[in-house]
């Protein structure tokens, strides 16, 4: 029963896509281009629901931008503006924005795109047969989107998920053990965990951060009006209770790689973005997670839950490389006199080796290496999770050599400089 149901749903979404790109709608010849701009254009405009740009535009685009108040108005803008081809008006420019669709294109969105590209197509062919629209002068008032074209280019569903696998996905493998439905079968009737519990906490989809981060919306656990608050912070930041204990520290690389997408992708959605001076800058290094782990010890007591990190140089011909090859962060265990964590190579975003990154698979060559540790001995990132550790709190440096397996056993294990 399921599967004729599934069928019969399958073959009318072929069907009207057939209808959609090839069987062009017919146009009744007694129709006047003014009946059906005030039969399908203007509903669009008075629609309270979105239209099929926002799948893609999360933010100062939408096909009401481009709909003036009467079809002069809106012919002549629209003609102005390189968004109608009067010679070749299937061509229109305008068409190409409607046309363009996800890969994966929701039913419902399906239905509303193929609705408004056949409104307009047909509105356009009769339009611009018209000699009293061919003659209307546009006014002062350009219609179309109001932002600059940096701030579309920056709220456009493509970048801010590229943005996301940068700052978050990239460090999955920190999450994945517990919240992929690939990894976490096994927490199933463990701690009184039922499939449902366990089914629950799975946000992410495997290999797919574009829906991963879908789900994270879905689920409530990012908050876009308080993105500080967002749970997929707060609890693997340690500020509220987590099932998974705290997995890095405040003031850490990784919480400001959190806050800085989770920040912007709030003043997105709630459209705070209408000059370019208000765009974040791009972190100008890239990072992925490796498998490789680093240990230090023999660190004075004194230091418990200071924030520490490395940051590793290659050696190269007779220096060590001007940029860090590979860095770590986070907090020393004093009772054990150390510190450890897995380690992320970073390189400058456009160099030739960011572009060979990939997370999880990426190690750090076999090679001599000099390791320079910084810690944090005044908190000052507890106080300013944005404070970046620099020369002040320099601790010292180590040289090592030789090959760096991936895995705990045995990590890398260096002993920390001695200082009075
Ligand atoms: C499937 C995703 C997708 C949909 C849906 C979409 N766009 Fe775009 N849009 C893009 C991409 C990709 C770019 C190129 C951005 C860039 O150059 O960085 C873009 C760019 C633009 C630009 C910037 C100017 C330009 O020519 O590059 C405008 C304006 C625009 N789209 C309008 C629209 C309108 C209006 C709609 C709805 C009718 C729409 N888009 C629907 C993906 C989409
Ligand atoms: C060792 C297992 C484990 C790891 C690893 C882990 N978590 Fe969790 N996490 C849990 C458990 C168990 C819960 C459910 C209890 C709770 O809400 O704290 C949870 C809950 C959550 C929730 C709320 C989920 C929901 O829908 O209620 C978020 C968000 C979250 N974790 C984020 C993270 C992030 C981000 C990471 C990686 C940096 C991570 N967790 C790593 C075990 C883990």
């Amino acid at each position: 029963m399921n599967f004729l149901i599934l069928k019969k749903c399958c073959l009318v979404g072929l069907f009207s896509g057939l209808l959609f790109y090839s069987v062009s709608s017919s146009i009744a010849d007694d129709e006047s281009s003014l009946d059906l701009f005030q039969k399908r254009i203007s509903p669009i405009l008075r629609s309270p629901k979105a239209s099929s740009c926002v799948e893609c535009h999360l933010s100062g685009v939408d096909l009401k931008n481009y709909i003036g108040k009467t079809e002069e108005e809106t012919f002549a803008s629209l003609r102005s503006g390189g968004l109608i081809d009067m010679n070749n008006p299937d061509r229109s420019k305008i068409l190409t924005f409607i046309k363009r669709a996800p890969e994966k294109e929701s039913p419902i969105s399906r239905e509303v795109r193929k609705k408004e590209f056949e409104a307009f197509r047909a509105w356009i062919r009769l339009a611009v047969r018209d000699p009293k629209l061919a003659a209307a002068k546009s006014g002062n008032d350009q219609l179309g989107p109001t932002l600059p074209l940096e701030v579309i280019r920056h709220t456009r569903k493509g970048r801010i998920v590229k943005s996301f696998v940068e700052n978050i996905w990239s460090e999955i493998g920190r999450c994945v053990n517990c919240h992929s439905p690939e990894l976490n079968r096994n927490k199933i009737g463990r701690n009184g965990h039922t499939k449902e519990d366990v089914d629950a906490i799975s946000w992410v989809v495997p290999r797919n951060p574009s829906a991963t981060l879908d789900m994270l919306v879905e689920s409530g656990n990012i908050d876009t009006d308080k993105p500080q608050l967002s749970s997929l912070l707060t609890k693997p930041v340690g500020l509220e209770k987590h099932g998974g204990g705290p997995k890095f520290a405040v003031g850490s690389r990784t919480d400001k790689n959190y806050r800085r997408f989770l920040n912007d992708y709030a003043a997105i959605i709630n459209g705070k973005y209408s000059k370019l001076e208000q765009l974040p800058e791009e972190p100008d290094e890239v990072a992925v997670l490796t498998k490789q782990q680093l240990r230090i010890v023999d660190i004075p007591a004194r230091l418990d839950k200071k924030l520490l990190r490395v940051d590793i140089y290659k050696q190269l011909g007779r220096g060590w490389s001007k940029t860090r090859w590979a860095t770590a962060e986070s907090l020393i265990n004093g009772k054990r006199h150390m510190w450890q964590n897995v380690i992320l190579v970073i390189a400058p975003r456009d160099s030739a080796r960011a572009k060979k990154m990939k997370p999880n698979i990426s190690v750090l060559p076999p090679g001599r290496y000099l390791i320079k540790i910084y810690i944090d001995r005044d908190d000052r990132t507890k106080k300013n999770r944005d404070y970046q550790l620099g020369k002040r709190e320099f601790y010292g440096q180590v040289e090592i050599q030789g090959e760096w397996k991936p895995g705990y056993q045995p990590p890398k294990i260096i002993q920390a400089p001695v200082r009075d």
